[in-house]
């Protein structure tokens, strides 16, 4: 990855001015279109009924993953008080001056660290945001230089925060085990060990969002994200029917959407669907996304009864770390990363 400028620092200096290299063209920004004939929020499903295996639930998931890729989790169980504690942290940490966040600074080698990952070209638009990323589970894969010693609080709220992430991210795979057909440990056990990143997603407000993108467009290399959002100010837009719809903020709910690893294992019936963020003129926005995805050496594949005449087999049999080894050289190509064509490439 090559180093970028710092947005945040850029429109501290600067309030008024959109820099060249982040204007994009209209057709790329394409506006959300709102039709009148169809519901443009993304399914809402309730945790708690789904974690008890709720018929009705499960099947409201199983559209849910078919149709949109994405749905929105209320009643999951994770106190407010914990996610307000990370906002508050997370946004005392943005506040400092940039000589301190730059101490966990993102190496040009690592994914972890501070900075802004995904820029592989000097030619490419940039993205209106800055990044905090972190592997979190499991623990030994952490590397403690990147984790803010200031504010002083805030590693035990991540900590705890993760945690119950991964509770949820882990009943969630076992629900989606029970659409697949599967006994609701299978999913789990396929991925050998459960790994867990956290990117922070800062975007400062710009004073012309229309010309700009906090986040480009991009399906997730992950099994299942999980997003807490802010819940005063929308910016992730989902593809859907051709359009960009908006996830209207839900207070306290999580945003959860299905990665490519879970496309892939079902032969394409459930979507990794790509989307993006938007800005806004007057508000900053934080986005926190907790990724689960498998080990590299996890064996990947769609599940033999997911293929039949009416559903040929569209993947091939990959391990994870192949996976995504392929997905990098894609992005080095200068393609985005898109749909199935992934891994049939492959
Ligand atoms: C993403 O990481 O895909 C975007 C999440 C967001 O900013 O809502
Ligand atoms: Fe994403």
């Amino acid at each position: 990855c090559l180093p970028v400028p710092n947005i945040q620092e850029t429109v501290r200096k600067n309030p008024l001015k959109v820099p060249e290299r982040y204007v994009r063209s209209e057709e790329e920004i394409e506006k959300v279109l709102y039709m009148p004939h169809f519901s443009s929020q993304v399914p809402v499903i309730d945790f708690g009924l789904l974690s008890h295996g709720n018929k009705n639930e499960l099947l409201k998931l199983d559209i849910a993953c078919k149709e949109w890729g994405f749905f929105q989790i209320v009643n999951h169980g994770m106190e407010i008080d914990l996610m307000q504690r990370l906002k508050d942290v997370v946004a005392e940490f943005f506040d400092l001056s940039i000589e301190e966040k730059d101490k966990y600074a993102m190496p040009p080698d690592d994914i972890q660290g501070y900075g802004h990952t995904s820029v592989v070209s000097e030619k490419q638009i940039l993205d209106w945001c800055d990044q905090l990323i972190l592997l979190v589970y499991p623990t030994r894969f952490r590397k403690p230089q990147f984790w803010p010693e200031t504010p002083e609080k805030l590693k035990d709220t991540i900590e705890a925060y993760s945690s119950e992430i991964k509770r949820v991210g882990e009943e969630l795979i076992n629900s989606l085990s029970l659409i697949f057909g599967l006994e609701e440990h299978v999913l789990l056990g396929l991925h050998k060990e459960v790994l867990q990143g956290l990117r922070v997603n800062y975007y400062p407000p710009c004073n012309t969002p229309e010309q700009v993108i906090g986040l480009t467009l991009h399906s997730d290399a992950s099994t299942v994200t999980i997003v807490m959002q802010d819940d005063d100010v929308t910016g992730l837009e989902v593809r859907y029917k051709g359009n960009w719809v908006p996830i209207n903020p839900i207070p306290n709910a999580l945003v959860v959407n299905l990665g490519d690893v879970i496309e892939v294992l079902s032969n394409g019936k459930y979507k990794s669907v790509e989307h993006r963020a938007m800005t806004n003129k007057n508000k900053r926005r934080t986005s926190f996304v907790s990724f689960l995805f498998p080990r590299d050496d996890a064996e990947l594949g769609p599940f033999d009864h997911m293929i039949d005449d009416q559903n040929p087999k569209m993947y091939k049999e990959i391990t994870y770390g192949e996976y995504l080894r392929h997905t990098l050289n894609r992005k080095l190509e200068g393609k985005t990363q898109t749909d199935a064509t992934k891994i049939k490439e492959c």
